[in-house]
């Protein structure tokens, strides 16, 4: 029997209520598994920490997560709460784990799942299936930057070899696992030093992968075909902002934020975080979509190794949404978040058995 430590940060927002669903799942699984057993420790954490106790995290509640086996993370952030240097309240949380965890990798699947409405005419669920794969610790996000002068300011976009190199290998290793055929270096070579090293990385560590074909495209242009062409797409791999910037995107093209989730993985820890934010305006209605964060609980599973039970949450959120008689408001109905989650509950009990 494995036990799993689960370090639980609700956050700000709309997080607590879309975590709530995902644990709700998460215990379904534990229930149906007799190998699987969590142990959900709850962290408080976020802008609303922050306003409360002046600080994001408390440093022993940042050692917890290092410690445990899993992140799960709803949104942080709220609207008027800044820190007197301007800088934005969510770095000592979602930006230091990623760091100081070394979460070098930000898998982010774009899937349109039946029944959901893309806004791209014509396009089907097998034409909307691939992976962006953000690298998570360089860029722009590194960190080196500030008023160099009172009128000049700037952000150094930082490339390392390490760090292509591992999140390139990551991106064609996903292929070969997921049996896709294809991976894209999505950069701006043609303008951007930075991008010209990752992309002559990306085609030297390529050369490993003799059967999956390399391919390239400019950030620019990317946004063009992937609204155009998505079935073209398999893994896409790509730099921390321009990663950051087509995963909203390809977010729209599943049928929007409230469905689109991400993991943020390293050599020994991961965060699961759906792409979402703290959503302030809807805070308290049970309004909004927790198949994001649902679908987080499918990517830990799989990171952690129990692939069948990532596979039964997915199966069971497929087969919700295509029936589409519990959805939320952003899907056209106007169920409440714990509606869907109930549904997903229900749903894994029946294909389960
Ligand atoms: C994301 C978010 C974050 C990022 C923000 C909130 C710091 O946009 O996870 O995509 O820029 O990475
Ligand atoms: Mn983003």
């Amino acid at each position: 029997m494995k036990e799993y430590e689960i370090a639980v940060i609700p956050g700000d927002g709309v997080g607590p209520e879309v975590i709530n669903e995902g644990l709700k799942v998460l215990r379904t699984v534990e229930e149906l598994y007799d190998d699987i057993n969590f142990e959900f420790i709850e962290i408080d954490a976020g802008a609303h920490t922050y306003k409360e106790k002046g600080y994001e995290i408390h440093p022993d509640d940042f050692e917890r997560c290092r410690e445990a086996d899993a992140i799960y993370l709803g949104s942080i952030g709220l609207p008027g709460v800044n820190k007197p240097d301007g800088t934005i309240v969510g770095s000592e949380v979602l930006l230091a784990l990623r760091f100081k965890l070394d979460l070098y990798v930000n898998l982010r699947p774009i899937k349109l799942y039946p029944g959901v409405k893309t806004p791209l005419a014509g396009k089907k669920p097998e034409d909307i299936d691939f992976y962006i794969v953000r690298e998570n610790t360089e860029d722009l996000y590194a960190g080196i930057r500030g008023r160099v002068r009172e009128d000049v300011a700037c952000d150094v976009k930082v490339a390392t070899r390490k760090g292509a190199e591992r999140i390139i290998r990551y991106a064609f290793e996903l292929a070969k696992r997921e049996g896709r055929k294809r991976v894209t270096c999505c950069d701006k070579s043609n303008v951007l030093g930075s991008c010209a090293f990752f992309r002559e990385i990306f085609t030297e560590i390529g050369k490993e992968y003799p059967d999956i074909e390399k391919d390239y495209a400019y950030v620019d242009a990317i946004t063009q075909w992937f609204v155009r062409t998505p079935e073209w797409y398999d893994v896409v791999v790509a730099s921390n902002m321009f990663g950051d910037i087509i995963s909203d995107l390809g977010a729209a093209l599943m049928g929007g934020m409230g469905l689109a989730a991400s993991a943020n993985i390293g050599d020994s820890n991961a965060m699961f975080e759906p792409v979402h934010g703290s959503a302030p305006k809807y805070t308290g209605q049970y309004k909004v979509n927790p198949v994001a964060a649902i679908l987080c609980g499918k990517l830990m599973m799989d990171y952690l190794g129990h692939p069948n039970a990532g596979k039964l949450i997915e199966s069971a959120v497929t087969e919700v949404l295509r029936e589409g008689k519990v959805r939320t408001y952003d899907l056209g109905g106007d169920s409440k978040t714990y509606e869907v989650g109930d549904a997903i509950v229900a749903k894994m009990r029946e294909l389960h058995s």
